[in-house]
């Protein structure tokens, strides 16, 4: 463990913190990853109790990021793409992912977990379409000022922005909403804007019951953990066009003109929505 803080081309990070859990090792854990610590696993273990459909969630998002970028790659023609709250290197990472369609097509992650920092370099070490920066993304400003993401964007070219399992760590809805529309506007036109969100109906129903017990249970180690709306989640895509099938659960998600891919238990309790948009 170290207290040492971690400087990034003017942006800092603070060492890891192995006694408290990390969202994104607690993630890597329920998608069978080995990059966290027992503090995680506990909290997993405590998540478990209540949600045990929290594999399911982590599978299906990892499977939409797949079939997004996917499509993005090889039926929109993107080419450059930005995963923001990119999370551990797992599997099939997004720039795996989008250079089966272009090896040229670049890709910049970007989080401010240490553990990330660490391991997303080490990944993106032998590959010069990839940049790893570490950075805030609840401060639009310095991130669209970052240079490898101003350049990226200064080209004019179509863009897929993607914030997946991200934006519910940003407690106030209103501010989310402000960051999401920061860093659309700042994209060219052509470009797209990929979101997974946690989502409670407020209903009073099954879900609801759920993911209510489950905020409270983590909100010491994830304070900020906002479930939202499918209202205010597709309010986070402001003016952009989002393209069928909408803002739906993930494994309900398909491509524009596609059909949903996998078979999957029916007795899933869906928490985690997701849509594709584009900016005209
Ligand atoms: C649950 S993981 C999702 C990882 C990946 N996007 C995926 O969907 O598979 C959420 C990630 O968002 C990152 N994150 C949360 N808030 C952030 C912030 N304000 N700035 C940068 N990264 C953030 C966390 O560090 C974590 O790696």
């Amino acid at each position: 463990m170290s207290d040492q803080p971690m400087h990034d081309g003017g942006l800092v990070a603070f060492g890891i913190d192995s006694t408290r859990p990390s969202v994104a090792r607690v993630y890597d854990y329920a998608l069978g990853g080995k990059d966290n610590y027992e503090a995680d696993r506990e909290l997993y273990r405590q998540i478990m109790k209540i949600a045990p459909e929290t594999p399911v969630w982590a599978r299906e998002n990892r499977r939409w990021l797949n079939t997004a970028i996917t499509w993005l790659a090889e039926e929109a023609g993107v080419r450059r793409f930005i995963d923001a709250g990119s999370g551990l290197p797992t599997v099939e990472n997004t720039h795996q992912i989008a250079q089966k369609a272009d090896v040229d097509a670049s890709v910049i992650y970007i989080d401010n977990d240490p553990s990330v920092v660490a391991h997303g370099r080490a990944l993106l070490l032998d590959n010069d379409r990839t940049q790893f920066t570490a950075a805030d993304l609840t401060k639009p400003e310095q991130v669209l000022a970052d240079p490898a993401v101003a350049e990226l964007l200064a080209a004019g070219e179509p863009v897929a922005l993607v914030m997946a399992l991200m934006l519910h760590h940003i407690a106030d809805y209103e501010q989310t909403r402000e960051i999401a529309g920061k860093y659309a506007d700042a994209l060219p036109p052509g470009s797209y804007l990929a979101i997974t969100h946690a989502c409670n109906p407020g209903d009073g129903g099954a879900v609801d019951v759920l993911v209510t017990e489950l905020v409270e249970k983590v909100k010491d180690a994830f304070p900020t953990l906002a479930f939202r709306s499918v209202e205010q989640i597709s309010s986070l895509f402001g003016e952009l066009e989002i393209l069928e099938p909408g803002v739906v659960p993930l494994g309900e998600w398909h491509v524009p003109g596609g059909r949903v891919e996998d078979e999957r238990p029916a007795d899933i309790r869906d928490a985690i929505y997701g849509a594709v948009a584009r900016k005209a």
